[in-house]
């Protein structure tokens, strides 16, 4: 199709299905074990229901936001995803271009297909990015990592928590397996079945990592620290003090612990027991999440329940693979236009006149 054909994130999943290699499309579009939390993170938003306010003057309407002291269009930023070129030529790149010419934030990937260098080459003038880490068992290759990082101009270090081992994901470790394995090892036991794209990237992440290390980073960057893949209240609460600037409710989009609640359902107790600690989310501790964000009332969902922003991954992954960089523009442009659509329906003319008490959440923990 068309790309002014392309309606919304669901229509570039499914081109991407058709036009991906079978590796790619298995690599991106998989979750861990039977997949339940995959699916769960974007039903969770279909059990909150919104109470529109009518009668408000909604002629105009600001959906701008600011993320870490940057300030952005609309309060979605682009996640970090592994790999970019199995879905484009110029991978990570293509993000990076069209979240300069949106005024969206970009994550950079360790994992990166393309360089670190490369990518932060690409950036426009006052473009902000940030940057994924997975810390490396071996401590000094980290330290150069984020010290480089820090002195490239990065504006968050966002340590992903959740993935001291990899989850298992069949269909990318099928696909490996079916495309790598010559017929004649179908019997050799020693071939290497659980391989697949992701296991074969991740071998040197650090599986000590624990709380104790955050003053170490303290030590040896002035980034704002953010954990990603926070998924309980406790840990939540951790994270402040231990002197982060936030974290990112994740379950790493249904790709690691099957079962793990989706950040939505979490981010009401998130915030509750962050206020119970004397914090005060979206001042002094930035409350992100990520997982199944699809539609732009999930974006105002997520900001009615206190988060300052979300990530979405695999959306634009999916429309980068289909059609480069105008593909991601118009993806954002999409969310735009629903977000803007459900704030004027709402009766909220900017993201500060988005509350609570638009959300109904009774069922929200009925599955
Ligand atoms: C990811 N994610 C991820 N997270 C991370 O911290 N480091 C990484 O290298 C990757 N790689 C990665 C690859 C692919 C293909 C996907 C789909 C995801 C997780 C990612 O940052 C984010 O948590 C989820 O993608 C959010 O869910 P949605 O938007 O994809 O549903």
């Amino acid at each position: 199709p068309r790309l002014d054909e392309m309606y919304n994130a669901f229509d570039f999943e499914s081109v991407a299905k058709n036009v991906l290699p079978p590796d790619a499309w298995a690599y991106y579009s998989s979750g861990s074990d039977d997949e339940v939390t995959m699916r769960e993170n974007h039903n969770a938003f279909h059990r909150i229901w919104l109470r529109p306010r009518v009668m408000v003057d909604v002629a105009k309407i600001d959906m701008s936001t600011s993320m870490l002291g940057t300030k952005t269009a609309i309060p979605l930023y682009i996640t970090a995803t592994a790999l970019g070129k199995l879905g484009h030529p110029d991978g990570e790149k293509v993000l990076t271009r069209a979240a300069a010419k949106r005024d969206v934030i970009q994550m950079i990937p360790t994992l990166a297909s393309c360089s670190f260098d490369e990518i932060v080459a690409t950036r426009a003038n006052n473009q902000t990015q940030w940057l994924q880490l997975y810390v490396n068992s071996d401590r000094t290759v980290t330290q150069k990592f984020v010290e480089h990082a820090e002195k490239s101009g990065i504006k968050g270090l966002f340590i992903t928590a959740d993935a001291p081992q990899l989850g298992r994901r069949e269909k990318d470790m099928r696909q490996k397996y079916s495309q790598e394995a010559p017929d004649e090892m179908d019997n050799d036991d020693s071939f290497q079945r659980d391989e697949g794209a992701a296991r074969a990237i991740s071998a040197f992440i650090d599986p000590s990592l624990n709380w104790k290390d955050v003053a170490w980073f303290k030590s040896i960057t002035k980034m704002p620290i953010i954990i990603k893949g926070i998924q309980t209240a406790e840990d939540a609460v951790l994270a402040w003090k231990y002197g982060c600037a936030g974290v990112v409710l994740s379950n790493h989009g249904g790709r690691q612990l099957d079962f793990a609640p989706s950040a939505v359902e979490i981010l009401p107790e998130v915030i509750d027991a962050l206020k119970r600690e004397g914090c005060d989310p979206k001042k002094d501790f930035d409350v992100y999440i990520d997982g199944g964000i699809r539609r732009g009332s999930d974006i105002f969902k997520a900001v009615a329940l206190g988060a300052k922003g979300v990530g979405i991954g695999r959306p634009f992954l999916f429309a980068m693979s289909g059609y480069g960089d105008k593909g991601v523009e118009r993806l954002i442009q999409l969310y735009q236009d629903e977000l803007e659509m459900c704030m004027r329906l709402m009766g909220a003319k900017t993201i500060e006149d988005i509350t609570p008490d638009m959300v109904d959440i009774r069922n929200l923990k009925d599955h």
